[in-house]
C-alpha cells in the first residue's frame, strides 16, 4: 500500500510529495520534530504531551507554527488513520519554510509541515527481555538539547558509534564528566535503590517517557532524584535503563563491555518495565 504523507495542508501520496531544495530543514536543519508512539490499546500515546513540547521547541528557535496545535493533532491523527496505523509511529516536523538561502530568518517565508505515520518494525520486545548494551561517547552537543530540533548531527554520530560496537545505545558525557542522557533516549542509574537522572535542563531533551516513566516509578513509591551525577556513578550502578518513545524503558545490561550490575536485569527496572507494559496495555 502507498505511504500517505501530509505535506504543507494536503495528503499525498509519498512517492509524490515534493519539497523545494531550498526548504530551510534541507540548507539549515532549521526546523523541528516530533515521534509519537501509537499503540493498539491506547491510540497515539501522549498526544497531548508532545504537542505542548512542539509549542515549546517553536518557541525556543522561534518558529511560528504554520497550524494551530489542534490542527497538527487533528492532521496527525488523520495520517495515522489513512496509513490505517495501529502499533506504530507518527513522524511529525516543521521548518521555517522555503526562501534563498541566508542565515537570518526570511521574512515572507511559510513554514513546511511534513507528517507520515508507519507501523513498528523493530525488536524492542525481544531485546527488552533479554537486557542490552550502551558505549558511552562525549557529549559534545549545543547548549539547547531541550528542543527537539533537527539538527541532529551528533546523536547520528554517536548513534553509528553504538551499532559499530554492537552496542543498543550511546550515553552522552559531558567533557565536565555528567552523564546527560543517550543519542535517542533518557537514561536512568539506580544506586541503593534510588532511581537517579539527569535534570530537566537545557543539557537533556526533556523526554514524555522520561516524565511518564518518573510517575509510574513514584506511583509505586520508588524514590526518584532529578540531578546531575558524575560518570563514576554511571559505571557503579546497579541497574541501568533508558526510556524514549521507541525505546519505552529498555534496560542496559553491559556498559562499555562490562557487565552492570550483576549484568541482569534489575528488579527496579523489571518493575517499571512491567508498569509501562500495563499503561500501554500490552499485558
Ligand atoms: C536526545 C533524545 N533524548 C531523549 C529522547 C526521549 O524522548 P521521548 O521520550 O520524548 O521520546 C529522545 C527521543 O527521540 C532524544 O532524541
Amino acid at each position: 500500500m502507498p505511504e500517505i504523507f501530509f505535506l504543507n495542508g494536503e495528503y499525498v501520496q509519498s512517492d509524490q510529495a515534493r519539497i523545494p531544495v531550498e526548504d530551510r530543514g534541507y540548507i539549515f536543519g532549521d526546523g523541528i520534530y516530533e515521534v509519537v508512539r501509537v499503540y493498539p490499546k491506547t491510540g497515539p500515546f501522549l498526544m497531548k504531551e508532545h504537542m505542548e513540547r512542539l509549542a515549546f521547541s517553536a518557541k525556543g528557535i522561534r518558529l511560528e507554527l504554520p497550524m494551530s496545535l489542534e490542527k497538527i493533532e487533528e492532521a496527525c491523527l488523520e495520517t495515522m488513520r489513512r496509513n490505517e496505523v495501529t502499533d506504530g509511529t507518527i513522524y511529525l516536523q516543521i521548518t521555517r519554510g522555503v526562501a534563498p538561502r541566508t542565515h537570518a530568518f526570511p521574512l515572507n517565508a511559510k513554514p513546511s509541515i511534513l507528517i507520515f505515520s508507519r507501523p513498528y518494525k523493530g525488536n524492542l520486545v525481544e531485546l527488552r527481555a533479554k537486557g542490552t548494551s550502551a558505549i558511552t561517547t562525549t557529549d559534545d552537543r549545543w547548549l539547547h538539547c531541550n528542543w527537539k530540533t533537527l539538527n541532529l548531527i551528533p546523536n547520528c554520530l554517536a548513534k553509528q558509534a553504538a551499532k559499530e560496537a554492537g552496542a543498543f545505545e550511546a550515553i552522552f558525557i559531558r567533557p565536565d564528566g555528567t552523564v546527560t542522557e543517550g543519542s535517542s533516549s533518557n537514561c536512568f542509574v539506580i544506586t541503593g535503590g534510588v532511581i537517579i537522572t539527569h535534570p530537566a535542563d537545557n543539557y537533556i531533551l526533556r523526554g514524555i517517557s522520561r516524565d511518564f516513566v518518573m510517575k509510574l516509578a513514584q506511583e509505586r513509591g520508588l524514590k526518584v532524584k532529578e540531578e546531575k551525577y558524575p560518570e563514576e556513578v554511571l559505571r557503579t550502578a546497579d541497574e541501568i535503563f533508558m526510556t524514549g518513545t521507541t525505546t519505552e524503558v529498555m534496560p542496559i545490561i553491559q556498559l562499555d563491555g562490562k557487565p552492570v550490575g550483576n549484568g541482569k536485569i534489575g528488579p527496579v527496572t523489571k518493575t517499571l518495565m512491567t508498569a509501562f507494559d500495563e499503561a500501554i496495555g500490552r499485558k
